[in-house]
Formats: C-alpha cells, structure tokens, sequence
C-alpha cells in the first residue's frame, strides 16, 4: 500500500496536462479546460477534456472520467500500484519505503524467472553445441537466420535431457523445478524427469523482459507438435504474446502491431524487418492480451492462416481487439499457408501488400459469410447475413462508427438502412463483457438537474460543502458525492483525485463530468449562488410539507395563523414558481 500523504506528493508534482499530451495528440486549450480527441474510443470531433485546475479528466462522448491515475491505468492498462509507480518515478518521488517489503509470493516468482532464464541460456548453448548440429539443420531448413536463433535465444532440449542435473548444481529444488514447469513427476515414484526433450525451445518473455515459459517443437512427427510450459505463477498462457518483447520498441513507437498465430511466423516476420509481429501461444486471443496490445499500441492488423480454421479464429481475434477499444484490420496471404511460407517463398514486398490490402472486421466478415452463399442473393440469406455481423457491429464501443458499418452493411447487401437500424436495436452482442465497454457509450443523467448544479458550486469551492445538509439533495448519487466529500480534509491539494478514486460507475463519471463544467462556470460568488439556491430548495421542500395541513384548515381542521402566515411567506418568496 502507498501511503495517502505520498500520492498527494505525488499528484502534487504531476501535471494532468502534461500526462496526457504524451499519449494524445492535438490537447488544445477551451476556455479554462484542455480538449482533445478521446484516446479511449474512436471520435472525430473532440469530447475528450482535460480540467487543469482540479487535474481530471473526462469524455463526454464515452464516459471515461478521473485523474492523472486513472488515465494512466486505462491508457497503459496498469494497475493502481503499476500507475503509482510509474507516476512516481515520473516526478522523482522515491516510493521504494513506501511500499515495504517484498512477500514471500513475489520473492518465489523472482527465483522462478530467474531459473527460466537459467534455463533459456543452458537450452541455448546446447543448441550451438555439437549435440544440437540436427537442430540446427532443421532450423536451415525452415530458413531461420542464426541472427533470429539468437534474438529469440532458441534451444534445444537434448534427446538425452541433462536439464535437471544441472539446475541442481546450481542450487534449484526440486519443488522449484516442478514449480517453473521445467520438471515432471517420473514414472518411477518420487523422481523427476526433464518436462522437455527432444525438442526446439523458444522461450517465451513477459513484455518486461522476463523468460517466463516456453513453447517446444518436435523436429519430427511427434505429438503435439507443439509442448507448452504448464501456467505456473510466473506464466499465463493467455497473458502473454510471442515476439512482443522483441518487438516492443516497434510496437510503441507505431502505435501499431501485427498479430499472427505461430511462434514460426512471428519469428520469420521479425527476421524481414516486420517487427511488430506477435503472436498468442496456441489461443484464442484473450482479452487480456488486446489490453497488453491497447498498452502500447492503438491499431492492429491480424494475419492469421488462411485456412478456414485461421479465418474464424482471425474473426473472433478481431472481436476481441474491436472491444478493446483498438482499431483492427484482418490481413490474408493468398499464396502460402501462413506468413511464414508467404514471407519465405514470396518476400516481404509481397507480404507488405498483403497488409496494406487489409480490411476491416466487418467488411470482412461481410465478405466472408457472402462467399459461402450462392448468387442471386435471396432474402434469407440477406437476414442471415446482416444478423450476424450486426452482432459484430453491436461490439464496437464507438457509436459513429456502428453507424458508418451499418450503412455499408446496408449497401453491400442491397437492404434498407432503416431496416437494418431497427434490427440493430434488437440484436444482443456475441460476446459482450463487463467493464466501460457493456456501458451505453453516452451514460445517461443520473443526478437531477438541480442536484448537479449543488454539486458544480461545491467542486468550485469545497468548503461550501459544509453549507449544503443530506436531505438538500434528490438523488442518493449526489448524496453519495457530497457526503465523500464533506468526509475527507478538503484543504489536501488532491481531494478532486481522491473523490473520483472513491466512487464507483456510474457515480464516477457524472462527478468526472460535474468537475469540467465547473471549470466552465464563471462565478465570482459561488457562495452566494449556493446560498440562493440552498434557501429556495429548502423553502419549496418545506412549502411542500405545510401546504397539505394549510389546505385543510377550515376543513375539519383548526386554524394554526403561525402556519398560515408561513405557507404565504414562502408562497410569495418562491414566486409562485413550484418546480421542484
Ligand atoms: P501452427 O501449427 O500454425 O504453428 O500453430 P507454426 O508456428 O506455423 O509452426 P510450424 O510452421 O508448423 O512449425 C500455431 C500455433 O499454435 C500453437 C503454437 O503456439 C503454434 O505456434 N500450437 C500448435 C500448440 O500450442 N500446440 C500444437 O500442438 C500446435
Ligand atoms: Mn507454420
């Protein structure tokens, strides 16, 4: 845990601003609030906005609001010790003695890298070694450069093993063996053998650089064709990407990366200076890794196989990068499998055209599911069709762009768009998944108007909090906001930062939103604004509690002067105006 008097210093140091021209191009000044094209979904005109003076954020076109923290943490999708870290070394704020020691679970995983990498290097030298001499020729044959065996450190684990020996000399236990995935139980009771052997090993990094597992080919005919390291604490399948380490530089710099579906085509990609090529471990791709990609990239292109197997898996592939917020296209290779025989037989001109002919998810699919069908088009065929890359188009998180699918969709398939609005509205997404991207992409009002407008004079000046009572507002969401408020010392410098951090959606995004209009507010006396509308709420709400009992009086109901006399007061105060 990081201490509340570190991250104010922290956040003292920062500036918002600053933070978030690093990542989003074009932050222009409006008013006394900053404005740009939303990094979180696709936009072309900027609702994107930067508040300086209380350091948030907030899109009015997705909803995404918070503090330097947060943008940090959804842009480079970090966690809030990840962000802090990061953040704190941006300002020079040493946070290593606030973060006490190291538990037992980090040093474990520590040693555990710290064998597989062992174990890279000794799988290595034995590649180079004259026991590897078959290995290598294998790897000749399949046109991998000694440059690439070395860039991506390939082994091989000997038909005679020898691993375990010799990680025992250097001190690893067997239960830190058969942890790290390097051992397996043997068929004779009690004793280990080597997980690996007789087979090609290309390590697998973390995308900081960690060995963290292994993928394992036969050079023969052995089944599977591919051995994986078991998921062990260091390694999860579906977490990590091949080549995105070795890549990563690329990566980011393009904002850009390629995903192909072997360890093979990664390697040949890099091998023609396509270095933004990876690659899941035998998946299909997870969500996890498309918000590794949205880390450091903005668009993706997918070259899967093109068989039909690689098709599909590409369609659902991009499903998942589309609901990440990433901008995707699907890339074929006619002539060759895969990219690495289209790379090897046709060269990377060739494999260059066929990225710059790729096209994006729903014309693909569209594309797609119209080749299996027989011309003319008959109206079934239409519904079905439409029906399912609807489901598709219902994925994407950015509303101007389902739009513009839609009408594509509608003139491809000789439909009318107002139709296939219609059914747009019916269709349920394939596969939608918790988080900003279930949410409607425009949130809508959960606080009343009037509410809002408390909460704007309080954000303008947070001691007024101290004027406003529980009962002065309608909504428990304003309640809520007012009430964290009102709770933490108002004086720290990051109280705006604090509050956000606080509170949960959609809760969040309208005080995201409430603290950029107040910055649009110009008031010169929110005190005497607050106390107005203070006066006038408390008056209607008590206008509304007498006036029951003043109506009823004469009616079988004494007279009480005192009430009447308020009941006129107020009346004439609120000039007759009764909204509420
Ligand atoms: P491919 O069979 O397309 O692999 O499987 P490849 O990289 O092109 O390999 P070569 O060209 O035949 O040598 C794609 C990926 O699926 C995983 C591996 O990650 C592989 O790179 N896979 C495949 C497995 O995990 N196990 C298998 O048995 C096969
Ligand atoms: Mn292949």
């Amino acid at each position: 845990m990081i201490q509340g008097h570190v991250l104010e210093t922290i956040r003292g140091k920062l500036d918002i601003v600053e933070l978030v021209s690093q990542y989003v191009p074009q932050v222009q000044r409006a008013g006394r609030n900053m404005k740009a094209r939303c990094p979180f979904h696709q936009e072309r005109t900027p609702s994107f906005v930067v508040n300086p003076e209380r350091q948030t954020f907030h899109c009015f076109g997705c909803g995404e609001g918070g503090d330097a923290f947060s943008f940090l943490m959804k842009i480079e999708n970090l966690s809030f010790h990840e962000a802090a870290q990061k953040l704190a070394e941006r300002v020079g704020v040493p946070l290593a003695e606030a973060e006490g020691p190291v538990g037992p679970e980090e040093k474990l995983r520590l040693r555990l890298k710290e064998l597989l990498d062992f174990a890279s290097r000794f799988y290595h030298e034995k590649l180079k070694s004259p026991q590897g001499a078959q290995a290598l020729g294998y790897l000749k044959g399949r046109h991998v450069s000694e440059a690439s065996i070395d860039a991506f450190r390939l082994g091989l684990a000997p038909r005679s093993a020898g691993f375990l020996e010799a990680a025992a000399r250097k001190g690893y236990s067997r239960e830190e063996l058969a942890k790290a995935g390097l051992a397996a139980p043997s068929r004779e009771a009690g004793r280990l053998r080597d997980y690996f052997y007789d087979r090609i090993l290309f390590p697998i990094w973390d995308a900081k650089g960690a060995v963290v597992g292994f993928g394992a080919r036969a050079m023969g005919d052995a089944q599977p064709k591919y051995l994986n390291s078991p998921d062990s604490p260091v390694f999860t399948k579906g977490r990590v990407l091949y080549g995105l380490f070795q890549g990563l530089a690329a990566v980011r710099k393009a904002r850009k990366a390629i995903l192909m579906e072997g360890y093979m085509d990664v390697i040949a990609a890099h091998q023609h200076g396509v270095n933004l090529a990876c690659a899941p471990l035998g998946t299909a791709l997870t969500q996890e890794q498309s918000g590794l990609i949205k880390r450091y990239a903005s668009e993706a292109t997918i070259v899967f196989d093109s068989d039909s197997a690689g098709l599909a898996a590409a369609i659902r592939g991009a499903e998942v990068l589309l609901a990440a917020g990433l901008s995707v296209r699907i890339a074929t290779v006619p002539q060759g499998k895969d990219p690495d025989e289209h790379l090897h037989n046709f060269g990377v001109s060739s494999f260059e055209k066929c990225l710059a002919a790729a096209v994006d998810l729903v014309e693909f699919k569209t594309e797609r599911l119209l080749a299996g069908e027989a011309a003319p088009l008959r109206a079934e065929a239409k519904s079905r069709i439409a029906k399912q890359v609807l489901a598709t188009i219902e994925q994407c998180p950015d509303e101007i762009l389902k739009g513009e699918w839609a009408s594509r969709l509608a003139q491809r398939l000789s439909i009318s768009e107002e139709s296939l609005r219609r059914e747009m509205g019916k269709t349920e997404p394939a596969n939608r998944r918790p988080g900003m991207l279930s949410r409607s992409p425009r949130p809508e009002a959960v606080l009343p108007e009037i509410d809002q407008q408390m909460l704007i004079l309080i954000f303008k000046e947070p001691r007024l909090a101290g004027l406003v009572r529980a009962e002065d507002f309608t909504s428990a969401a304003a309640r809520r906001i007012w009430q964290d408020l009102a709770a933490m010392n108002p004086l720290a410098s990051d109280w705006a930062a604090r509050l956000l951090e606080g509170l949960a959606q959609p809760v969040k995004t309208e005080a995201s939103r409430l603290m950029i209009l107040m910055a649009e507010m110009e008031s010169s006396d929110p005190e005497g604004v607050l106390k107005a509308v203070l006066s006038r709420r408390r008056g209607l709400a008590r206008l509304k509690e007498i006036e029951p009992q003043v109506l009823a009086m004469g009616y079988g109901r004494a007279m009480d002067p005192g009430l009447q006399d308020e009941y006129r007061r107020l009346l004439l105060e609120l000039k007759g105006s009764r909204r509420s």
